[in-house]
């Protein structure tokens, strides 16, 4: 039995069923300052008969050989650490092999995969406060997440939230409550106004303070590293980059390994109890995805920046951490991992809605440039208004304490076609809205 040496005593044949796998989704420990590279390290899964690529392990419940068996994997004696699992609410197999993929990316002890990136998102900060505690939270956010922490977490769960500037550090310090502030949350590179957050400051700032810091990383793929840069938990929306395709709704939560089996705890788990997980079969199809994430966002990047560098020089309002008038632009160079650039998101300041709106129409109905949609992460150019989408959920006075323009228009530059001829589409809309008598500048 391979488990005997390890102390196993038990008769159960399933013991010997794989090699053992390190507990949870443990990725390995050795960091090779890219995450392409801590990806490839990992052991390859095979299928059950020798296929190239993973089998889908589909049941929702699993046997055992012997009744008794049943009560030690209840009590965690037994685990997926031993290929014991339980209940695919609490671990399946072909979602923990992802979850290994997520761990290597990220650089993380452990990673559980979820139904959702908001699911993600709302099962840390409830594993992670307690009620009556309190969170420091970045005020340009994603709509929902700010919604989350403005208005449901507060009448459900009593658990408030003070929104500051992630630029300032003092503000993020003065905002911190001594005993009741639990956890300070921010995007690595926010939505939608691509502010890039000091990650190993803040972290210091926090981890000073006994705060934990969770970073939602959902913009910057493979580009930024913010556990290697000191955050505690890292957040994903898989449904953007990661999955590519805009066809699946997912989530992540990447972080010591401890943390992801609290969550997963039979009594007290946000995961395990309230049930975000995600189904094997996507799981499978998201880790076929992987192994091309670090090419795809090399092209995001690649393409952001040239189109952004030439629209600044068309006079457009431009923001776009790559360009040296981004305000955090060096700050980024410091924190970025090598070769991934800075991240596929650009947004054009049109002012006003209206003029938000024409352009978007010229994009997309006029010259093909890209689709009007919300999301990212896509192989074609989405753009959304965020003031009107992505982001509405927020009051006038929040937009402006976020620096949402309503004119801003938020673009995930895609790859399909090739860079001139989308951007001879883009100049072609360009040409349009100025014979329609509108000034883009
Ligand atoms: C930065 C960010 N975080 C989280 C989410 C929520 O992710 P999901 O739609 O997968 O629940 C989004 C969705 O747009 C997002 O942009």
């Amino acid at each position: 039995m391979a488990a005997a040496a390890d102390g196993f005593e038990g008769d159960d044949v399933s013991v010997a069923k794989k090699l053992m796998m390190p507990a949870m989704a443990v990725a390995p420990q050795v960091w090779e300052n890219d995450p392409a590279a801590a990806l490839a390290r990992l052991r390859h899964e095979f299928g059950e008969h020798g296929g190239v690529n993973m089998s889908i392990e589909a049941s929702a419940t699993f046997t055992v050989v012997e009744p008794e068996t049943m009560r030690r994997v209840f009590t965690g004696e037994l685990g997926p650490d031993r290929d014991y699992f339980i209940y695919s609410r609490h671990f399946n197999p072909t979602v923990l092999n992802l979850g290994r993929q997520l761990a290597a990316l990220e650089g993380t002890e452990a990673a559980y995969c979820t139904a959702s990136g908001m699911s993600a998102i709302s099962s840390v900060l409830l594993q992670l406060c307690s009620s009556g505690g309190h969170v420091v939270a970045s005020a340009t956010l994603y709509g929902g997440t700010h919604a989350l922490l403005t208005h449901f977490l507060p009448r459900t769960c009593n658990i408030t939230t003070t929104f500051v500037d992630i630029t300032d550090h003092e503000a993020v310090k003065n905002a911190t409550v001594q005993g009741r502030t639990q956890v300070l949350f921010f995007e690595s590179i926010a939505n939608p106004t691509l502010t890039v957050a000091d990650i190993p400051e803040l972290s210091k700032l926090a981890h000073n303070k006994g705060i934990k810091v969770v970073v939602d990383n959902t913009f910057s793929p493979m580009v930024l590293s913010p556990a290697k840069l000191g955050a505690d938990v890292v957040v994903h929306s898989i449904s953007k980059f990661i999955s590519g395709g805009a066809d699946v709704i997912a989530g992540a939560v990447c972080g010591p390994a401890s943390l992801v089996n609290s969550m997963m705890d039979l009594h007290q788990g946000a995961l395990m109890l309230l049930g975000p997980t995600m189904n094997a079969k996507v799981a499978f199809e998201l880790s076929e995805r992987i192994p091309h994430l670090s090419l795809r966002m090399k092209e995001h990047s690649r393409r952001a920046m040239e189109y952004a560098t030439r629209m600044k020089k068309l006079g457009i309002r431009v923001v776009y951490p790559g360009l040296e008038d981004h305000p955090q632009h060096e700050l980024l160079k410091t924190m970025a991992n090598n070769d991934y650039g800075f991240g596929g998101l650009l947004c054009v300041d049109m002012e006003s809605e209206e003029k938000a709106n024409r352009l978007m129409h010229h994009l997309q109905n006029s010259s093909q440039f890209g689709l009007i949609a919300v999301s990212l992460g896509y192989y074609d150019t989405l753009m959304s208004c965020s003031g009107s989408s992505t982001n509405s959920e927020l009051n006038t006075d929040e937009k402006a304490l976020a620096g949402i323009s309503p004119g801003l228009v938020r673009m995930s530059i895609g790859y399909t076609g090739t860079l001139e001829q989308k951007w001879n589409q883009f100049e072609k809309a360009i040409s349009r809205m100025r014979e329609s008598g509108c000034n883009v500048m």
